[in-house]
Order: C-alpha cells, then structure tokens, then sequence
C-alpha cells in the first residue's frame, strides 16, 4: 500500500474515532441544510445520505480514497472494453448492453454493436410472437406459460424486474421461474400448467449448471409424457447461452438458441438475452425501457465528478460504514412489494462480485470486503428484525428505497406506507431517551422500564427515492447498485467479477453424486460428511 494511501485510511481512522460517538441528529441540529449538502439527484433516483455518520471532511478523504485507487482509469478501462476481469481475461460489457452508442467498440476483434443489436431484433421477434398468439404448441395452441429455468444470474435479475414490473405485465402469458434443484421447485411450478401451452427458457451461460440441466430434463420428460414426438416437443425449448454448441447437443434447434457473450458476467446478465422473460412478461418496448434507464447511470456514472456521482457516493458510504465504522452487515429495505426479489437480487451482485480475499497485487487484503447483505420488505420487516436494528448491539447502515406514487395502491395505503418508511429512518437516526418517552412521569417509565424502552438511534442509512417504480427507474436503480459494486471492488483492489469460491461445492456435490450412485461412501470423506452420506444412503428409499 503506497504512503498516501496510509496516510488517507490513517486519517479515516481518526475522523471514525470521532463519529463513533457523534451524534448525526445532532449536527442536523447544528447544520439544517446538512440534508441538502448530502443529497444528489441522477437518473430518475434522489440519493440521500445525510443520516449516515458522516460529513464533508469525511467524504473529501473517501473520494481521495477513491483517487488512490485508480477509480477513473478502471472506468475507463471498464467502458473501453479492457480484459478488467484479469483472472478470467475477459473484457466487462453489460454497459454495452443498454448503450445507444458504442462508437464501432470491439471485442477481441469483434464488433459489439450489431451482436447486440441482432439478439435484440431475435428477442423482439420471439415476444411478438408470444404475444400475438403465435407461438404455438405441439398441439396448435397459442404458448400462454412460460418457465424460466436457471439459477444465480440467469435467475435472480429477470425473477427480481418481473416481480417489479408486475403491474406493467401482459395479460396474454404468465412467467414462471424455477431455480432449485430441489424438485418441490419444478414440481410445484408445473402443477397445472398444461403441456401443450407451456414453453420452457433453458437460461444457463454456461450451459452447464447442474441445477438447470436437471431441471431441463425434468422439463423434457414431463413435456414428452404428453407429446412423445421429439421434433414437436423441441418447438417448446428456448436456450439462452454463450455455448450454443452444448444447446444443440441437449436437443434446442438453432432458430430458438439466443447467444450471449463471455464479456457478459451471470450476475450482470439482466440486460442480454437472459432478460428475455422479462421483455416477455412486459413487452420488448419496456424492456428497453429499462435499459435506456440503465443507459442513464451509466453515463451519469461516467462523466460526474465523484462528489455528485451516486454509484460512487453509495459505494463510499458503504466503505466508510463497514472499514471505518465497522459494520458487519447492511441491509436493504424497500418499502414497495414489488421489490421483494431485490435484496436477494443485491445479494448475488454484491457479494459474489466482491466477497474475495485475493487483491490485484497481494495474496489478500488487509481489511474487510463485502459486508454481509440481507434486508427484507417494508413494512413487513418493522415487525421482524427491526427491533435489532432500534435496540441490538451491532451498527447495521439501512438502505431504504421508497416510490413516491405508486397510481395502482388503493387509498390511503400509499401515505401509510410513506410515513413508516421514513418513520423508521427517523427513529434509526433519533433513537428515544428516557425523557422523551410519552409517560416518562410515570414511575414504571421513570424507573427500571425506562432502560427498555429507550432506544439509541445514530444508526446509519441511506434514502434512495424514485417517482415512480417504472421499468425506466428500475433499471437506473439497478445500474447504480451494480457501479456501486464496481467501485467497491476497485477500492478493495480486488476483481468483482469471477467467482472461483463457487467451484469447491460444486466439485465435492459431484463426489457426493457418485458415491450415491454407486450405493458407496467413498474414504476420502470427512467423518462427518460419511456419516450423514451413510444416513442418506441407508433412508432415501425409492427415488
Ligand atoms: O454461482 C456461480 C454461477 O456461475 C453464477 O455466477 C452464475 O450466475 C450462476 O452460477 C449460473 O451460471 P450459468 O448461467 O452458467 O448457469
């Protein structure tokens, strides 16, 4: 680590000494404007930041933190197509996805643009089609269910924008998504879909997933009970690859095969083709919408000094409430159902991209990187682990992300929804003193319950706002969580965007896989992991 690097993280250390103990409510107190000094607007999203324990002093050295890093030339190297991701030596594109012009870029010699645009014309096609009744089925009627079957990234992004863009579906089709391997999953989907109107998206990047091959065998043999012909049974797959190769062998025909590419990464892979079911659900139109949204960040993301960037401004608040302040978790609380799927969403982009131990230059970091993700919905979660966040002992910085209409919620919903989201920010930041509680003269307040029922507050968290949850919003929202996750990882020094830590499971469940199938526990197992294989293998019964 060079010396102005020290010497920043040295002084951060200092100025957290201080926040520790000082108060955010209290220099809302000194400083009213506090709010508007720590708020930025960009794309569609107000990002208020002014309840975390911070100031401007604070900010100036996270953004030279930033600076020391290399933040604008990663960028860069990031929008030029550059082989970023080192250890898989593969450019980082899915901006490229959802941008209206990429000035002849190319990929190892190949021109980007007009690959994207061809999969886009073929995905426009297919919905089209889907949603005039007229792809059909092994027995001629119209295709009206469509299942989704992938897991990670060729699950999380297109389940989580179509629980959000729910309001916006189509009526003519319903999409499904099945993920695990558990066969309860697959099972309960395809309970009463009819065969002869259900098609299936083999979504897999790799075309190797084993929960997805499983799944699309299943898919297969429960199609083929009711339509033994193979050539009318292959009408109802679609493949979603960059191995096309692998697709034809399972049996997909070629004019249903839609490619991606390896500079897509599974987890940013929304934007490509694997967001096909979301373009089905609510029509290509508002898919691109989404990615003009996107598009939006991206630029904003580029061309904004750090101090009015919000990916950038979120990504330093995340560092300087995990490495500085030292919170473990953060969690992320939308107060609108629709977005139920998004911290599950977050949890695969953050946390695959940037849970690493390994930097660019060392063996291992010296900090912290990734802090735990979860969250929940609002108001569901006040009435869950909330009462952690007001009384427990841990600092856990709170994302809130809120509409500011929502035209489809009945009266008087909307305001109460409002006013618990930003009640629950407000009280995370005011905490309760004994004094202030209502019946503090009463002896049971006064006395030994007034410790129980006082609350310390000052804890972090941020306010994202939106209009409105369009599918424009939606993909503003998303590109921001996924630079914030870029710049992280750039901070860190590490590379968000491999995933080797995946590869050990999947190795020993294959080991697993064999003992099973030969009705043998291998030596090299653990005892632990004998004993419970043992188990398995003397109580599974038929299968
Ligand atoms: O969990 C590992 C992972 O490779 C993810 O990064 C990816 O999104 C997921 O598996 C699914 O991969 P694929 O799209 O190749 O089936």
């Amino acid at each position: 680590m060079t010396a102005h690097r020290e010497a920043l993280q040295e002084a951060l250390r200092r100025h957290a000494e201080e926040w520790r103990v000082r108060r955010v409510d209290a220099s809302f107190a000194e400083s009213p404007e506090r709010h508007a000094r720590l708020s930025r607007q960009a794309a569609e999203l107000t990002l208020d930041f002014s309840k975390n324990r911070l100031d401007e002093a604070v900010l100036d050295l996270l953004i030279a933190l930033a600076d020391s890093a290399g933040l604008r030339e990663r960028i860069d190297a990031m929008f030029a197509g550059q082989p970023i991701n080192t250890t898989e030596e593969r450019a980082v594109l899915h901006t490229a996805l959802r941008a209206r012009d990429l000035g002849g870029l190319r990929v190892a010699g190949k021109e980007v643009a007009s690959s994207i645009a061809a999969v886009k014309a073929r995905m426009r096609a297919l919905v089209e089609a889907l949603h005039r009744g007229e792809w059909r089925g092994f027995d001629g009627q119209p295709v009206t269910d469509v299942v989704n079957l992938g897991i990670g990234g060729s699950d999380l992004g297109p389940r989580m924008a179509c629980t959000a863009l729910r309001d916006d579906a189509a009526a003519q089709v319903r999409l499904h998504f099945v993920s695990n391997v558990d066969g309860g999953d697959i099972a309960h989907v395809l309970h009463g879909l009819d065969p002869a109107r259900t098609a299936f998206i083999v979504a897999s990047k790799s075309f190797t997933t084993s929960e997805t091959m499983r799944n699309a065998v299943t898919a297969q043999a429960w199609l083929a009970r009711a339509c033994p012909h193979p050539g009318l049974q292959a009408g109802h797959f679609l493949g979603i690859t960059a191995c096309p190769d692998r697709a034809r062998e399972f049996g997909i025909n070629e004019s249903h095969i839609l490619p991606l590419w390896d500079w897509v990464g599974g987890r940013f892979s929304l934007w490509s083709a694997i967001g096909l079911p979301i373009a089905m659900s609510v029509g290509m139109n508002k898919f691109e919408d989404m990615l003009a949204g996107a598009e939006e960040m991206d630029q904003h993301f580029r061309s904004t000094p750090w101090h009015d960037n919000l990916p950038v401004l979120l990504a330093l608040v995340g560092i300087w409430n995990s490495n500085f302040l030292g919170a473990e978790t953060f969690a992320v609380v939308p107060y609108d159902e629709r977005l139920a799927q998004l911290p599950a969403y977050l949890q695969q982009l953050e946390m695959e991209s940037n849970g690493k131990r390994v930097t660019h230059h060392t063996p291992a970091v010296t900090g912290h990187t990734a802090p735990i993700l979860w969250g929940g919905l609002g108001t569901n979660v006040q009435h869950a682990f909330f009462q952690l966040l007001h009384q427990g002992t841990r600092l856990v910085p709170v994302d809130f992300i809120l509409a500011l209409r929502n035209p489809l919620s009945p009266p008087g919903h909307h305001d109460m929804l409002v006013a618990n989201c930003l009640a629950q920010a407000q009280a995370l930041m005011q905490g309760r003193t004994a004094e202030s509680l209502e019946d503090a003269t009463s002896s049971k307040a006064s006395g030994s319950l007034s410790v129980h029922r006082t609350t310390p507050g000052n804890q972090p968290s941020s306010l994202l706002l939106m209009e409105a949850l369009t599918p424009r919003a939606l993909g503003a929202l998303i590109a921001l969580y996924e630079h914030k996750t870029f710049v992280q990882g750039v901070i860190w020094g590490i590379n968000s965007f491999d995933q080797w830590g995946v590869e050990l499971g999947k190795v020993l469940a294959d080991a697993l896989l064999q003992d099973m199938q030969t009705n043998a526990v291998a030596p090299q197992h653990d005892p632990s992991t004998a004993a419970a294989l043992r188990l398995y293998l003397a109580r599974r019964g038929d299968r």
